[in-house]
């Protein structure tokens, strides 16, 4: 006969955070943060500065222990089990740690080898990794004469050599420029599409847009909201229909044209543009056909879906940037492990 077996419910949960706290003194960093990251997926850990992402993170992947709470990593406990946690996961911190000094086979050879791994695999799979990072020809050169891209992706590199299930990156593309955030959304893409499982912290609403399979917003260390970017976007209201004039002079015609066809109009002068909520595609036609008829030229017409910064601002009141000038963290806690980062010095959201 068979027996059943019991599998716990928490098994396809690659990560697990368990009612997370964290205080510094009279500072409460995190405040009773709990979510899963189901196996394969991608969490965006969204928030503005200093809101215990970082932190977070940290409780995490064993670098500092929780107030209270706990956190599993591919099913170890990171209180009973921090090396078997360590184990099952990389990590990328905020600040970059890669020795400036060494060639980028030479950071790769030298994380390798502080997991024990064969020379032999050191070599094949930094060769892989260079390669896959667009670092192979710089793989020679001391990685002090890499640019903010290429050390990040050094970074990421040194931080996968030991092929790890489950993968944390802290703010994997603050401070990059556009062009070489969109590469690294890319290889993370990749990454996740052979079955990593990822946990980013982001500053970046789009970033988490872009990536995240499933996005928990963080402020003041507390979960202020949790779901698909589609969810989150889909609880800050409906869409919104957005006529742009082509001269200022004409927003007034186009405003009493327009009113009688919506429900209200916002007018906004700066911009030239009108804009009301949105009743569907058929809708829009009609109301483009209206201005055709009537002579004032339209700059452009569509319909405008919130926006994860409208998103913020429905749930926080504020928007993200508005917080920028909150926190800087001091220096990182005694005794903790060396990848601890406390850089705080980045720009905050655009
Ligand atoms: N080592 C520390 N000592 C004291 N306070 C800290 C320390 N690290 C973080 N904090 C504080 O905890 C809060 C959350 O910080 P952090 O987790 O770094 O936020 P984030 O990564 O979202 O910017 C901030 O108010 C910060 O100043
Ligand atoms: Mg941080």
């Amino acid at each position: 006969m068979a027996v059943a077996t019991v599998i716990p419910m928490t098994s396809a949960h690659a990560i697990e955070a368990e009612h997370l706290v964290k205080h510094f003194g009279d500072t409460v960093a995190v405040d009773d943060v709990s979510f899963v990251v189901p196996q394969g997926t991608v969490l965006g850990l969204l928030g503005p500065n200093g809101a215990g992402k970082t932190t977070t993170v940290r409780m995490m992947t064993t670098l500092t222990a929780p107030t209270a709470g706990t956190a599993r990593v591919a099913g170890h406990d990171v209180l009973t089990d921090p090396r078997s946690v360590r184990r099952s996961m990389g990590l990328t911190g905020q600040a970059a740690t890669v020795d400036e000094l060494l060639t980028g086979r030479e950071n790769l050879r030298l994380i390798g080898q502080l997991y024990g791994l064969d020379s032999r695999y050191i070599k094949r799979a930094s060769d892989d990794l260079l390669e896959r990072f667009s670092l192979a020809d710089a793989g020679d050169r001391i990685a002090k004469t890499y640019s903010g891209g290429m050390r990040r992706r050094l970074d990421l590199a040194v931080s996968l050599i030991a092929t790890p299930p489950v993968l944390f990156l802290d703010e994997p593309t603050t401070g990059l420029d556009p062009r070489s955030r969109v590469e690294l959304w890319d290889v993370l893409r990749e990454l996740v599409a052979d079955g990593t499982t990822l946990l980013l912290t982001t500053q970046y609403l789009e970033e988490a847009d872009q990536l995240a399979d499933n996005i928990v917003v963080i402020d003041r260390g507390t979960v202020i909201a949790e779901g698909t970017p589609l969810e989150l976007k889909d609880q800050s209201g409906a869409a919104a229909l957005v006529v742009t004039v082509s001269q200022a002079r004409d927003l007034e015609a186009a405003e009493a044209l327009m009113r009688p066809h919506v429900r209200e109009v916002h007018v906004d002068a700066g911009a030239r543009q009108l804009t009301a909520p949105a009743e569907g595609l058929g809708h829009m036609t009609r109301v483009a056909a209206i201005f055709d008829e009537s002579g004032i030229v339209l700059d452009d017409i569509g319909l405008k879906r919130p926006s994860l910064d409208d998103v913020f601002l429905h749930l926080t009141g504020h928007r993200a940037e508005e917080r920028g000038a909150a926190d800087p963290a001091t220096a990182p806690e005694t005794g903790d492990a060396g990848a601890g980062d406390t850089d705080h010095s980045r720009e905050t959201v655009r």
